[in-house]
Protein backbone atom coordinates (compact mmCIF):
# COMPACT_ATOMS: atom_id res chain seq x y z
CA UNK A 1 0.00 0.00 0.00
CA UNK A 2 1.38 3.44 -0.81
CA UNK A 3 0.40 6.36 0.65
CA UNK A 4 0.46 9.83 -1.44
CA UNK A 5 4.01 10.62 -0.44
CA UNK A 6 4.81 7.41 -2.48
CA UNK A 7 6.51 5.29 0.95
CA UNK A 8 4.83 2.30 1.48
CA UNK A 9 2.37 2.32 4.67
CA UNK A 10 3.20 -0.83 5.85
CA UNK A 11 6.52 -1.44 7.71
CA UNK A 12 10.15 -0.59 6.99
CA UNK A 13 12.90 -2.92 6.32
CA UNK A 14 15.39 -2.81 9.30
CA UNK A 15 17.80 -0.29 9.27
CA UNK A 16 15.56 1.93 7.08
CA UNK A 17 12.69 2.90 9.47
CA UNK A 18 11.46 6.59 9.14
CA UNK A 19 13.75 7.93 12.71
CA UNK A 20 16.67 6.58 10.98
CA UNK A 21 16.18 8.31 8.01
CA UNK A 22 14.87 11.21 9.66
CA UNK A 23 12.00 11.14 7.10
CA UNK A 24 9.87 14.44 7.46
CA UNK A 25 6.60 12.99 8.05
CA UNK A 26 5.04 10.44 9.88
CA UNK A 27 3.91 7.46 7.92
CA UNK A 28 0.59 5.94 8.69
CA UNK A 29 2.28 2.45 10.64
CA UNK A 30 3.43 4.57 13.82
CA UNK A 31 0.04 6.18 14.02
CA UNK A 32 -1.44 5.21 17.89
CA UNK A 33 -5.00 5.07 18.25
CA UNK A 34 -5.94 8.47 20.57
CA UNK A 35 -6.50 6.91 23.89
CA UNK A 36 -2.49 6.17 24.30
CA UNK A 37 -2.34 9.94 24.20
CA UNK A 38 0.93 10.90 22.45
CA UNK A 39 1.98 14.79 22.78
CA UNK A 40 3.18 15.95 25.98
CA UNK A 41 1.04 15.40 29.67
CA UNK A 42 -1.36 18.29 29.74
CA UNK A 43 -1.62 17.38 33.35
CA UNK A 44 1.76 17.88 33.80
CA UNK A 45 1.57 17.69 37.99
CA UNK A 46 5.45 16.56 38.23
CA UNK A 47 5.22 17.69 41.96
CA UNK A 48 3.58 14.28 42.77
CA UNK A 49 6.90 12.48 41.57
CA UNK A 50 8.14 11.44 45.31
CA UNK A 51 11.75 11.70 44.89
CA UNK A 52 14.15 9.86 47.75
CA UNK A 53 17.34 10.45 49.49
CA UNK A 54 19.22 6.71 49.53
CA UNK A 55 22.01 8.28 51.16
CA UNK A 56 20.11 7.71 54.52
CA UNK A 57 19.95 3.80 53.33
CA UNK A 58 23.31 3.50 55.29
CA UNK A 59 22.56 6.47 57.71
CA UNK A 60 20.87 5.56 61.27
CA UNK A 61 18.57 2.60 61.67
CA UNK A 62 15.83 5.97 62.31
CA UNK A 63 17.10 7.19 58.64
CA UNK A 64 16.89 3.96 57.17
CA UNK A 65 13.54 3.17 58.71
CA UNK A 66 12.36 6.46 57.53
CA UNK A 67 13.56 6.00 53.97
CA UNK A 68 12.15 2.22 53.66
CA UNK A 69 8.51 4.25 54.71
CA UNK A 70 8.87 6.44 51.59
CA UNK A 71 9.76 3.47 49.16
CA UNK A 72 6.92 1.63 50.43
CA UNK A 73 4.21 4.57 49.87
CA UNK A 74 5.71 5.15 46.65
CA UNK A 75 5.72 1.56 45.35
CA UNK A 76 2.27 1.53 46.73
CA UNK A 77 1.00 4.66 45.19
CA UNK A 78 2.79 5.06 41.62
CA UNK A 79 5.63 1.73 41.29
CA UNK A 80 7.70 4.48 40.55
CA UNK A 81 9.54 7.17 42.48
CA UNK A 82 13.17 9.13 41.66
CA UNK A 83 16.27 9.19 43.69
CA UNK A 84 19.12 11.45 44.94
CA UNK A 85 21.92 11.22 46.95
CA UNK A 86 22.62 7.59 44.99
CA UNK A 87 26.27 8.06 45.13
CA UNK A 88 27.02 8.22 41.34
CA UNK A 89 29.64 10.61 40.01
CA UNK A 90 28.09 13.18 37.36
CA UNK A 91 30.83 12.49 35.45
CA UNK A 92 29.51 8.65 34.75
CA UNK A 93 26.28 9.92 33.99
CA UNK A 94 26.98 12.18 31.41
CA UNK A 95 29.94 9.91 30.10
CA UNK A 96 27.34 7.11 29.46
CA UNK A 97 24.88 9.62 27.87
CA UNK A 98 27.21 10.76 25.50
CA UNK A 99 28.68 7.60 24.17
CA UNK A 100 25.32 6.46 23.67
CA UNK A 101 24.28 9.38 21.67
CA UNK A 102 27.79 9.06 19.82
CA UNK A 103 26.98 5.47 19.17
CA UNK A 104 23.40 6.31 17.28
CA UNK A 105 25.44 9.26 15.30
CA UNK A 106 27.45 6.70 13.55
CA UNK A 107 26.64 5.41 10.47
CA UNK A 108 24.25 2.91 9.80
CA UNK A 109 26.70 -0.01 8.47
CA UNK A 110 28.40 0.05 11.78
CA UNK A 111 25.13 -0.14 13.43
CA UNK A 112 24.10 -2.89 11.42
CA UNK A 113 26.59 -5.22 12.76
CA UNK A 114 24.29 -5.68 15.80
CA UNK A 115 21.09 -5.60 14.01
CA UNK A 116 18.97 -8.59 14.92
CA UNK A 117 15.15 -8.88 15.78
CA UNK A 118 16.34 -11.79 17.77
CA UNK A 119 14.69 -11.06 21.20
CA UNK A 120 17.10 -13.65 23.28
CA UNK A 121 20.08 -12.22 21.59
CA UNK A 122 22.74 -11.13 24.43
CA UNK A 123 23.08 -7.95 22.60
CA UNK A 124 21.46 -6.54 19.64
CA UNK A 125 20.06 -3.23 17.93
CA UNK A 126 17.28 -2.62 16.21
CA UNK A 127 13.91 -0.14 16.23
CA UNK A 128 10.20 0.35 17.44
CA UNK A 129 10.26 -2.60 19.79
CA UNK A 130 9.89 -5.88 17.18
CA UNK A 131 10.47 -3.92 14.35
CA UNK A 132 8.11 -4.94 11.41
CA UNK A 133 6.46 -7.38 13.32
CA UNK A 134 4.20 -5.55 15.87
CA UNK A 135 1.08 -4.06 14.14
CA UNK A 136 2.22 -0.21 15.50
CA UNK A 137 5.52 1.26 14.76
CA UNK A 138 7.25 3.16 17.93
CA UNK A 139 9.83 6.37 16.47
CA UNK A 140 12.67 4.86 18.83
CA UNK A 141 15.88 3.39 18.11
CA UNK A 142 17.46 1.11 20.67
CA UNK A 143 20.96 -1.02 21.03
CA UNK A 144 19.99 -3.60 23.91
CA UNK A 145 22.98 -5.44 25.50
CA UNK A 146 23.49 -7.85 28.72
CA UNK A 147 25.49 -6.17 31.90
CA UNK A 148 26.20 -8.40 34.38
CA UNK A 149 28.36 -9.89 34.91
CA UNK A 150 30.34 -7.46 32.72
CA UNK A 151 33.18 -9.54 31.97
CA UNK A 152 31.13 -12.15 30.66
CA UNK A 153 29.16 -9.67 27.75
CA UNK A 154 31.42 -6.60 27.41
CA UNK A 155 33.31 -8.41 24.61
CA UNK A 156 29.52 -8.54 22.48
CA UNK A 157 29.30 -4.95 23.02
CA UNK A 158 30.25 -2.39 20.63
CA UNK A 159 33.78 -1.06 19.78
CA UNK A 160 33.14 1.89 18.17
CA UNK A 161 32.59 4.39 19.64
CA UNK A 162 36.09 3.29 21.25
CA UNK A 163 35.00 4.48 24.49
CA UNK A 164 31.87 2.76 24.51
CA UNK A 165 32.68 -0.25 26.36
CA UNK A 166 34.50 1.35 29.67
CA UNK A 167 32.37 4.29 29.40
CA UNK A 168 29.36 2.19 29.65
CA UNK A 169 30.76 -0.57 32.12
CA UNK A 170 31.49 2.13 34.37
CA UNK A 171 28.18 3.23 34.44
CA UNK A 172 26.36 -0.29 34.66
CA UNK A 173 28.84 -1.27 37.07
CA UNK A 174 27.53 1.76 39.36
CA UNK A 175 23.90 1.27 38.29
CA UNK A 176 24.17 -2.24 39.54
CA UNK A 177 25.17 -1.81 43.05
CA UNK A 178 23.14 0.98 43.32
CA UNK A 179 20.26 -1.56 42.37
CA UNK A 180 20.93 -4.23 44.93
CA UNK A 181 20.81 -1.39 47.35
CA UNK A 182 17.49 -0.51 46.23
CA UNK A 183 16.16 -4.16 46.29
CA UNK A 184 17.35 -4.84 50.04
CA UNK A 185 14.90 -2.10 50.88
CA UNK A 186 11.96 -3.43 48.97
CA UNK A 187 12.36 -6.77 50.41
CA UNK A 188 12.92 -4.71 53.92
CA UNK A 189 9.77 -2.89 53.34
CA UNK A 190 7.60 -6.03 52.52
CA UNK A 191 9.05 -7.30 55.77
CA UNK A 192 11.03 -10.12 54.43
CA UNK A 193 14.79 -9.08 54.97
CA UNK A 194 17.02 -7.02 53.28
CA UNK A 195 18.59 -9.91 52.28
CA UNK A 196 15.70 -11.98 51.24
CA UNK A 197 17.02 -11.76 47.48
CA UNK A 198 20.16 -11.22 47.74
CA UNK A 199 22.18 -14.56 47.26
CA UNK A 200 19.89 -14.54 44.48
CA UNK A 201 20.86 -11.85 42.72
CA UNK A 202 24.73 -11.54 43.47
CA UNK A 203 24.90 -14.83 42.07
CA UNK A 204 23.67 -15.03 38.82
CA UNK A 205 21.19 -11.80 38.71
CA UNK A 206 20.62 -10.20 35.21
CA UNK A 207 20.80 -6.98 34.11
CA UNK A 208 19.81 -5.64 30.95
CA UNK A 209 20.99 -2.24 29.39
CA UNK A 210 18.23 -0.54 27.01
CA UNK A 211 20.02 2.20 25.50
CA UNK A 212 17.30 3.86 23.50
CA UNK A 213 17.80 6.93 21.11
CA UNK A 214 14.22 9.12 19.67
CA UNK A 215 15.29 11.09 17.09
CA UNK A 216 13.47 14.64 16.75
CA UNK A 217 9.61 13.74 15.12
CA UNK A 218 8.23 15.80 12.56
CA UNK A 219 4.90 14.97 14.61
CA UNK A 220 4.46 14.02 18.47
CA UNK A 221 0.98 14.03 18.32
CA UNK A 222 0.62 10.81 16.32
CA UNK A 223 3.26 8.93 17.00
CA UNK A 224 5.14 7.57 20.30
CA UNK A 225 8.85 6.42 21.18
CA UNK A 226 7.59 3.75 23.05
CA UNK A 227 3.61 2.51 24.10
CA UNK A 228 2.26 2.27 27.71
CA UNK A 229 3.82 -0.82 28.71
CA UNK A 230 5.31 -2.10 32.26
CA UNK A 231 9.03 -3.67 32.69
CA UNK A 232 8.93 -7.43 33.54
CA UNK A 233 12.03 -6.44 35.65
CA UNK A 234 12.18 -6.29 39.46
CA UNK A 235 13.51 -2.79 39.01
CA UNK A 236 14.59 -0.45 36.40
CA UNK A 237 17.20 2.19 36.74
CA UNK A 238 16.76 5.05 34.12
CA UNK A 239 19.04 8.05 32.96
CA UNK A 240 17.32 10.34 30.83
CA UNK A 241 18.94 13.84 28.59
CA UNK A 242 15.43 15.25 28.55
CA UNK A 243 11.58 14.92 29.71
CA UNK A 244 9.80 12.54 27.33
CA UNK A 245 8.90 9.99 29.98
CA UNK A 246 5.14 9.67 31.35
CA UNK A 247 4.04 7.49 33.95
CA UNK A 248 0.78 6.10 34.70
CA UNK A 249 -0.73 7.51 38.14
CA UNK A 250 -3.48 5.26 38.73
CA UNK A 251 -5.21 7.29 41.98
CA UNK A 252 -5.79 10.13 39.96
CA UNK A 253 -9.38 11.38 39.22
CA UNK A 254 -11.20 9.14 41.15
CA UNK A 255 -9.37 5.56 39.79
CA UNK A 256 -9.21 6.61 36.38
CA UNK A 257 -5.78 7.87 36.32
CA UNK A 258 -4.06 10.36 34.49
CA UNK A 259 -0.25 10.89 32.78
CA UNK A 260 2.36 12.19 34.57
CA UNK A 261 5.18 13.76 32.32
CA UNK A 262 8.58 13.02 34.92
CA UNK A 263 10.52 15.77 35.35
CA UNK A 264 14.43 16.03 34.20
CA UNK A 265 16.60 17.47 36.94
CA UNK A 266 20.53 16.88 36.42
CA UNK A 267 22.04 14.36 37.98
CA UNK A 268 18.13 12.62 39.46
CA UNK A 269 18.07 8.51 38.42
CA UNK A 270 14.64 7.08 38.08
CA UNK A 271 12.92 4.22 39.55
CA UNK A 272 10.39 1.95 37.95
CA UNK A 273 8.67 -1.29 39.80
CA UNK A 274 8.67 -3.90 37.42
CA UNK A 275 6.51 -6.71 36.67
CA UNK A 276 8.58 -9.00 39.20
CA UNK A 277 8.27 -6.97 41.95
CA UNK A 278 4.53 -6.68 41.72
CA UNK A 279 4.47 -10.27 41.75
CA UNK A 280 7.20 -10.37 44.82
CA UNK A 281 4.88 -8.19 46.66
CA UNK A 282 1.61 -10.05 45.94
CA UNK A 283 -0.13 -6.85 44.01
CA UNK A 284 0.65 -4.50 46.80
CA UNK A 285 3.60 -3.23 44.80
CA UNK A 286 2.49 -2.31 41.07
CA UNK A 287 4.65 -2.43 38.59
CA UNK A 288 4.20 1.50 36.69
CA UNK A 289 2.72 1.59 32.98
CA UNK A 290 5.01 4.05 31.43
CA UNK A 291 5.32 5.74 27.95
CA UNK A 292 7.53 7.62 26.21
CA UNK A 293 6.18 10.98 24.14
CA UNK A 294 8.30 12.46 21.77
CA UNK A 295 10.50 15.84 20.91
CA UNK A 296 9.86 17.51 17.37
CA UNK A 297 13.41 19.22 17.93
CA UNK A 298 15.75 17.35 19.70
CA UNK A 299 16.81 13.71 20.32
CA UNK A 300 16.12 11.89 23.22
CA UNK A 301 18.46 9.36 24.93
CA UNK A 302 17.82 7.30 27.20
CA UNK A 303 19.73 4.69 29.68
CA UNK A 304 17.33 2.18 31.43
CA UNK A 305 19.21 -0.68 33.30
CA UNK A 306 15.93 -3.54 33.74
CA UNK A 307 17.39 -5.99 36.94
CA UNK A 308 15.73 -8.97 37.44
CA UNK A 309 16.22 -12.77 38.92
CA UNK A 310 18.74 -14.58 36.95
CA UNK A 311 17.30 -15.60 33.55
CA UNK A 312 15.86 -19.18 34.59
CA UNK A 313 15.03 -18.44 38.21
CA UNK A 314 11.17 -18.07 38.89
CA UNK A 315 10.01 -14.79 41.02
CA UNK A 316 7.36 -16.37 42.98
CA UNK A 317 5.19 -15.13 46.04
CA UNK A 318 6.99 -15.44 49.00
CA UNK A 319 4.96 -17.62 51.21
CA UNK A 320 5.35 -15.23 53.78
CA UNK A 321 3.15 -12.76 52.09
CA UNK A 322 0.66 -15.31 51.72
CA UNK A 323 -2.28 -16.41 54.13
CA UNK A 324 -6.18 -17.65 53.89
CA UNK A 325 -7.36 -14.77 53.30
CA UNK A 326 -4.20 -13.23 51.48
CA UNK A 327 -3.55 -16.07 48.68
CA UNK A 328 -1.44 -15.63 46.24
CA UNK A 329 -2.41 -13.93 43.45
CA UNK A 330 0.30 -14.37 40.60
CA UNK A 331 1.63 -17.53 39.04
CA UNK A 332 5.47 -17.72 39.15
CA UNK A 333 7.83 -16.74 36.27
CA UNK A 334 11.51 -16.03 35.01
CA UNK A 335 12.94 -13.73 32.65
CA UNK A 336 12.83 -16.31 30.33
CA UNK A 337 9.33 -16.78 30.21
CA UNK A 338 8.71 -12.88 29.36
CA UNK A 339 11.44 -13.06 26.44
CA UNK A 340 8.73 -16.14 25.02
CA UNK A 341 6.27 -14.03 25.76
CA UNK A 342 7.58 -11.15 23.97
CA UNK A 343 8.13 -13.32 21.12
CA UNK A 344 4.07 -14.20 21.10
CA UNK A 345 2.50 -11.22 22.09
CA UNK A 346 2.29 -7.84 20.38
CA UNK A 347 3.00 -4.99 22.97
CA UNK A 348 1.86 -2.34 20.85
CA UNK A 349 -1.54 -3.62 21.40
CA UNK A 350 -1.35 -3.61 24.88
CA UNK A 351 -0.75 -6.77 25.65
CA UNK A 352 1.32 -6.95 29.23
CA UNK A 353 3.01 -10.45 30.79
CA UNK A 354 1.92 -9.37 34.21
CA UNK A 355 -1.49 -10.05 32.88
CA UNK A 356 -0.53 -13.62 31.98
CA UNK A 357 0.78 -14.04 35.20
CA UNK A 358 -2.52 -13.43 37.32
CA UNK A 359 -4.44 -16.08 39.46
CA UNK A 360 -8.17 -15.76 38.71
CA UNK A 361 -10.25 -16.38 41.51
C1 LIG B 1 12.07 0.93 28.38
C2 LIG B 1 11.48 2.25 28.69
C3 LIG B 1 11.70 4.62 28.83
C4 LIG B 1 12.51 5.71 28.22
O1 LIG B 1 13.14 0.90 27.74
O2 LIG B 1 11.44 -0.07 28.79
O3 LIG B 1 10.40 2.30 29.19
O4 LIG B 1 12.40 6.82 28.73
N1 LIG B 1 12.19 3.35 28.41
O5 LIG B 1 13.23 5.46 27.27
NI1 LIG C 1 9.85 0.47 30.07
Amino acid sequence: MENEKGESSGTFKMGNSAQERSLPYVPDCYAVPPSYEPRDALDSNSEIVPTIDISRLKGSYDERRGVIQELRSACQLYGFFQIVNHGINQNILDDALAVAYSFFELPVREKKKFMSNDVYAPVRYTTSIKDGLDKIQFWRIFLKHYAHPLHRWIHLWPQNPPEYREKMGKFCEEVRSVSLEIMGAITESLGLGRDYLSSRLDKNGMQVMAVNCYPPCPDPTTALGLPPHSDYSCITILLQNLTGLEIFDLSAHGGSGRWVLVPEVKGVLKVHIGDHVEVLSNGLYKSVIHKVTLNEEKTRISLASLHSLGIDDKMSVPYQLVNDENPARYRESSFNDFLDFLVKNDISQGERFIDTLRIKD
